[in-house]
């Protein structure tokens, strides 16, 4: 796809294999990828509403689901990088359905501290402590990680923002209120010191 418009200094076009670019090429891409990677917030907004589509049945579609549980975060007092991985902790439920929480946790990673992703990533299992059973299941799964530093952190997302947020009439902040925090978070220096945390020194 010719997303630049031809001239010098635009395209890295020269190689077919990797193995060939050259590095004038590479530094090039990687200026070139700067706007790009800028723009994450952007397609992350743009994307959001779509979970309206997402899981039927409920009395709050996906979309309303993922504003609520960052409303409660916000108006809880929580960090700016948790409401923002509140916000998008159900992202993956389109496109990855059967393992939602890896998707929104690895969006988040280079971003935000190693509790917050952590928090992500096993949401969906503390999440079950809800309705496992109802399915035959333990619902108690997650007891496996008490101890765990990031356990009471995870229990209560669960219990306070996100096993909470199906309330058609909730007064629910709207997208535009959370744009200028997802903008901070997703505009942080990747892998930067945000990622290594006294509990996990060196980011994981
Ligand atoms: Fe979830
Ligand atoms: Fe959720």
């Amino acid at each position: 796809m010719n997303v630049m418009s031809p001239g010098k200094n635009t395209r890295a076009e020269s190689y077919r294999r990797m193995e060939d670019g050259t590095k004038e090429e590479y530094l090039l891409l990687k200026e070139l990828a700067k706007p790009f990677k800028a723009q994450t917030a952007d397609r992350i907004l743009a994307y959001l509403p779509n979970l309206a589509e997402s899981f039927p049945g409920m009395a709050v579609d996906r979309y309303v689901h993922s504003l609520q549980t960052a409303t409660q975060a916000h108006r809880a007092g929580e960090s700016e990088e948790f409401v923002v991985a509140a916000l998008i902790h159900d992202i993956g439920d389109l496109l990855c359905p059967d393992n939602h929480a890896l998707m929104a946790a690895e969006m988040l990673k280079p971003y935000v501290s190693p509790e917050v992703y952590w928090m992500i990533v096993h949401h969906n299992l503390f999440q079950g402590y809800y309705f496992f059973h109802h399915y035959g299941k333990d619902r108690n799964m997650r007891d496996r990680f008490r101890g765990h530093p990031c356990y009471q952190m995870t229990a209560d997302f669960c219990a306070k923002y996100d096993q909470t947020a199906f309330d058609p009439n909730m007064d629910t902040m709207p997208l535009s209120a959370f744009e200028p925090m997802v903008r901070r978070v997703f505009g942080r220096e990747p892998w930067g010191p945000q990622t290594k945390t006294e509990q996990f020194p060196s980011g994981y």
